[in-house]
Order: structure tokens, then C-alpha cells, then sequence
């Protein structure tokens, strides 16, 4: 299961890549926003956050105007690893070295064609452990002394 969400800024593409999962029959679940009115995008970042931390989604896609918002907000959640991606090599190696567990996206940067390139990409490439493993640790770490 993975989760989407967008604010305003990302509506049209977030409606491009839930019909992308649809028709590629990859299960989501949508946190919204399900209009294009104006709404805050640190709201449904922190939605989606929570959700791939609590293991009720298994990766998360957030989209806004340019994918930095949401970026910044969900990577304020314990455990989440938001990589901001315009390119699928960048999409292969945040999943392959740092375990990205969510995958953010502009509207108003990428093209939807690219984007579910992308989408495909992140879904599709594992982990490579191994020493990327002790780094991911290492970040981690950060989060642990930050909050103590
Ligand atoms: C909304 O105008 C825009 O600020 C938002 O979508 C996002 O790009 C913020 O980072």
C-alpha cells in the first residue's frame, strides 16, 4: 500500500499519479487533498508521514508546487527519509543508498510523464544495505540526539 497526498499546488499532478498506480493496479491509500482549493501542505505531509511510520503505508508520495514543502515537513517525522527527486537516477539511488521511504515531487517542476517515471522507479528499486545501512543508522542517530 502506498500513500499519496498533495496540497493545492500538486493537486493535478497527485491526480495523474493516483490514476498511474490505478491502472499499473498498485494499491494506495490517498490522504488528500481531494480538491484544488487552497489548504496547507505541511498538513498532509505530516498525514502521510505518520502513516509510513506507523507501517499503515509501506512508502509515501507527497507532491506539491515544487515537492520542497512537503519535503521539509515530513522529514520532520521521526524515521521518515522524504527525497525530493526530478530525475529517476536520483529515484534509484535515494531508494538503493538511503532507504528513502518517501518520494516528493514539484507540479510546477516536473511533467507528469516524468513523474510516473519516477513514481515507477522509487517503487521498483530496493535497498542496497550493506555499509548504506550503517550510514541510514547514522542519520538516524542524528534524529535521536536531536529530540533527546
Ligand atoms: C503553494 O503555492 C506552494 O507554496 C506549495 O505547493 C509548495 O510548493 C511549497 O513548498
Amino acid at each position: 500500500m502506498i500513500g499519496i497526498g498533495c496540497d493545492h499546488g500538486g493537486f493535478e499532478l497527485k491526480e495523474q499519479v493516483r490514476k498511474h498506480l490505478e491502472e499499473n493496479g498498485i494499491a494506495y491509500k490517498d490522504f488528500g487533498s481531494f480538491t484544488p482549493e487552497r489548504c496547507d501542505y505541511p498538513v498532509v505531509a505530516e498525514a502521510v508521514a505518520r502513516a509510513v511510520v506507523a507501517g499503515e503505508v509501506e512508502k509515501g508520495i507527497l507532491i506539491c508546487g515544487t515537492g520542497i514543502g512537503v519535503s521539509i515537513a515530513a522529514n520532520k517525522v521521526m524515521g521518515v527519509r522524504a527525497a525530493l527527486c526530478g530525475d529517476c537516477y536520483s529515484a534509484e539511488y535515494t531508494r538503493r543508498h538511503n532507504d528513502a521511504n518517501i518520494l516528493t515531487m514539484g507540479e510546477r517542476v516536473t511533467g507528469s510523464g516524468l513523474a510516473c517515471k519516477i513514481v515507477d522507479t522509487f517503487l521498483n528499486t530496493g535497498f542496497d544495505g550493506s555499509y548504506h545501512a550503517d550510514r541510514v543508522a547514522l542519520i538516524a542517530d542524528i534524529e535521536r540526539r536531536e529530540r533527546a
